[in-house]
């Protein structure tokens, strides 16, 4: 999706994948990434996911393109901005940064070493053209001992486009091979995506 896309949502109220609390598959799986070291959370949108992670003694790392979404978590989060950093304009308060811009001008230079990565409505979000290039990033910024945590959603794909766009599982089979399946439930997706799962991945 091009960024326009995203900016246009937010400016226009839809985000229904919003969620006004933690996503539940963070605090039900979150102990793979260990009791400290930076978790990035990427397209992080206006999560409550990064409180979270904060509030566990993780330094939350997250990356958003909409302004709108940044200011909302700036005032809910108490973060200021603190200038530029590489590309991108930095959001700092206690235990989480956020950079705005775009995902895919970011290098393991500038993110700095990370414990692991949640990847929830994010790889989701991304048209599937671009799926190869995000997780070839996620690869580099993860290093040899992140951990990943992802979730994602499945339906048929001939039924409507996305997003969120439909991974089956040989699609995440082909993109994290060492990403086990943990846990998959009916999911909450408007009608129109339906029958929909939510099927949870995370890596050793
Ligand atoms: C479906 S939303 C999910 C937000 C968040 N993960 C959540 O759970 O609420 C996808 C978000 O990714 C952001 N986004 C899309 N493409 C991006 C990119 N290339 N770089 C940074 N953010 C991006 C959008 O602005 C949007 O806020």
């Amino acid at each position: 999706m091009k960024p326009e896309f995203w900016i246009n949502a937010w400016e226009t109220g839809r985000r229904g994948f919003h969620m006004s609390e933690v996503h539940p598959d963070l605090p039900a799986h979150g102990a793979l990434f260990g009791g400290e070291g930076a978790v990035f959370v990427p397209l992080c949108g206006a999560t409550h996911d990064l409180a979270w992670l904060r509030d566990q003694g993780h330094h939350a790392v997250g990356i958003e393109l909409s302004p709108l979404a940044l200011a909302e978590l700036a005032e809910r989060e108490g973060l200021e901005e603190s200038g530029r950093h590489g590309p991108f304009t930095k959001f700092e308060g206690p235990g989480i940064t956020v950079l705005q811009g775009d995902y895919f001008h970011l290098t393991p230079a500038l993110l700095g070493p990370i414990a692991g990565i949640w990847d929830r409505a994010a790889l989701v979000a991304l048209h599937p053209d671009q799926r190869a290039d995000y997780v070839a990033l996620q690869r580099a910024l993860l290093g040899d001992r992140g951990r990943l945590l992802l979730n994602v959603f499945a339906y048929d794909q001939a039924l409507t486009d996305g997003p969120p766009w439909s991974l089956d599982t040989d699609v995440v089979a082909a993109l994290w091979p060492e990403a086990q399946l943990v846990e998959e439930r009916p999911a909450e997706l408007p009608p129109h995506f339906q029958p929909a799962v939510t099927r949870v991945y995370r890596t050793r």
